[in-house]
């Protein structure tokens, strides 16, 4: 199948398109240089010593789709009047790193050892970047396992990365959630994650971000007069009982400070309950802005697709021409970021993950998800939300069962597992799975892919080649909570 996209007439041009001026100037060094030799080490990383393949115009004009002169920056969110807001930004930036907002600790695999957060019981030990580390490129490398994430409990699926998340109008694997604030406010009150409350999360706000909130929001609500707020504490937030998994992670009792908690939260008066809800709508109003800076930047892909013919070697060079060729890799991981922002059913039989050997048998993946974001009160159609572009459908296709959204692949390579529960722990296991067709049966719906029947080069190749897709940013600045 390779044959199809090496060119073969002379004349077709070398393997590195021209782009005018492009080079050095565009393409910042390569930090992990050693890590990945360059061609002119004379030591492709298959070690096939085969010459760069020239690539078939075809091919070209594909690849080309994939890498812009420029990468284009988060599209507008009218769900956020704050979202390109500085000031909104470094505020989320602080609230991301800070584990003050979390309840307690559920689940009994918070013994404490290596890659929990601590012991059961204890609070104020969850964050964003608990799951989305700076340091491993915004995805979990710390829960047991590394597969699906142990936050206050076991989520059921594994981190989506952040990078280059600016981009995307669903999100979650299956959709579940259509606004970055409203993600934040979910994670804020999943027993699975921060397990908190709203009404907790407003008054730490209020006693701990208080100027900076009111210079960008206007001003808080009284949260320090208990007669209207009832004081929470960390250890009153959230889930107080225990964790069961149905497969959602679910509280044995009702949550507190939370809409329907029968008592913190529902005995205010109905505008305190909005005003506690616009609170917390605006810290995750703040955190999305902070969100749509984590561009990737550019790669080793982009440097050789604009004039750096030694980029990339020869294997990855091959296997840049499989993606859009015989692997039809493109039909889904289209675009500058790799993704149609569509779900797709692969057909993938779920098997156990992490310690626990937890299995979702019969993930319904966005028919469900998208069912719930449709019945959220704070979607982009809700009174929450700053404005509305349709990004949400407005009912669901029963194709969408057994689907999930096609994961951006700029800095795939960083992952420590792969797929919606991390079942695939390699890329090379990733790619093998797409070049069987995927599982006959086990799985919800009807996959849309068939085998590939690629050579062991060719998987190699096309792994190679997803590796090069790394960038070289966010701004160190952005990495760690900014100093006070
Ligand atoms: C306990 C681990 C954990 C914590 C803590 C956590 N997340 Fe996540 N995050 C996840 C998982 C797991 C997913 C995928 C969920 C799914 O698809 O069902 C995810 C997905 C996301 C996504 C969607 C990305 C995409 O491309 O679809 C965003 C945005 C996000 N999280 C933001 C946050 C923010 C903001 C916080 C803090 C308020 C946070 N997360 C805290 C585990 C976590
Ligand atoms: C029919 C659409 C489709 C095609 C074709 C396709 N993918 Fe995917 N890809 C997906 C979806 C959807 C997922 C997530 C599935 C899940 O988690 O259940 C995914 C997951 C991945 C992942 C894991 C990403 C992560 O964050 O865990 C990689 C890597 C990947 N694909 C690479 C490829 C390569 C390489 C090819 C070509 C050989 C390919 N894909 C073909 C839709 C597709």
């Amino acid at each position: 199948m390779r044959k199809l996209l090496v060119g073969v007439l002379s004349s077709v041009v070398a393997c590195a398109p021209s782009a005018p001026n492009a080079g050095q100037d565009w393409y910042p060094e390569e930090p992990d240089a050693a890590a990945n030799p360059s061609p002119s080490s004379g030591d492709a990383q298959t070690g096939d010593g085969a010459a760069p393949p020239t690539v078939d115009p075809a091919a070209m004009a594909q690849l080309q789709m994939l890498s812009p002169a420029t990468l284009p920056s988060p599209p507008p969110d009218v769900s956020n009047a704050h979202a390109d807001d500085p000031k909104a930004a470094a505020l989320g930036q602080s609230m991301f790193f800070d584990t003050g907002f979390s309840g307690a600790l559920l689940d009994p695999a918070n013994d404490g050892g290596p890659g929990t957060l601590g012991m059961r019981g204890q609070t104020g030990r969850v964050a964003c970047m608990s799951c989305h580390d700076p340091a491993a490129g915004f995805v979990d490398d710390r829960s047991p396992g590394k597969q699906i994430s142990l936050g206050a409990a076991w989520g059921r699926r594994t981190a989506r990365s952040l990078i280059d998340v600016g981009q995307a109008k669903l999100l979650s694997w299956d959709g579940r959630h259509d606004t970055a604030y409203g993600i934040s406010v979910g994670v804020l009150e999943s027993p699975a994650d921060l397990n908190s409350s709203r009404l907790y999360a407003a008054e730490q706000v209020y006693q701990r971000y208080k100027v900076a909130y009111e210079a960008i929001f206007g001003p808080l609500p009284p949260l320090d007069d208990t007669s209207r707020f009832p004081p929470m504490t960390a250890a009153v937030t959230g889930c107080q009982g225990t964790v069961t998994y149905t497969p959602e992670p679910t509280c044995s009792q009702i949550p507190h400070g939370v809409p329907g908690d029968g008592a913190e939260f529902d005995g205010m008066a109905y505008a305190d309950r909005q005003a506690v809800t616009v609170v917390a709508v605006n810290m995750g109003k703040a955190i999305g802005a902070y969100l749509r800076l984590l561009n990737g930047g550019p790669s080793r892909f982009d440097a050789w697709m604009h004039g750096q013919s030694d980029a990339l070697d020869a294997s990855e060079q091959r296997g840049a021409q499989l993606f859009v060729g015989a692997g039809g890799c493109v039909a889904c991981h289209s675009g500058p970021y790799l993704s149609d922002g569509r779900v797709h059913n692969i057909g993938l039989q779920a098997t156990a993950v992490s310690p626990i050997q937890f299995i979702d048998a019969n993930d319904q993946g966005a028919l469900i998800g998208i069912q719930e974001a449709i019945g959220d009160p704070l979607n982009i159609s809700g009174q929450f939300s700053d404005g509305n572009d349709g990004r949400l459908p407005p009912t669901v296709n029963p194709l969408m069962n057994g689907a999930f959204f096609t994961p951006r692949l700029r800095g795939v390579s960083k992952q420590p597992s792969f797929m919606n529960t991390g079942q695939l722990t390699t890329l090379t296991q990733v790619v093998e799975f797409f070049n069987s067709g995927g599982s006959s049966a086990g799985y919800p719906g009807t996959s849309e892919i068939g085998p590939l029947g690629l050579s062991a080069q060719d998987v190699a190749d096309l792994v190679a080649f997803l590796g090069s897709l790394d960038g070289t940013a966010p701004a160190a600045s952005l990495l760690s909570a900014p100093s006070p």
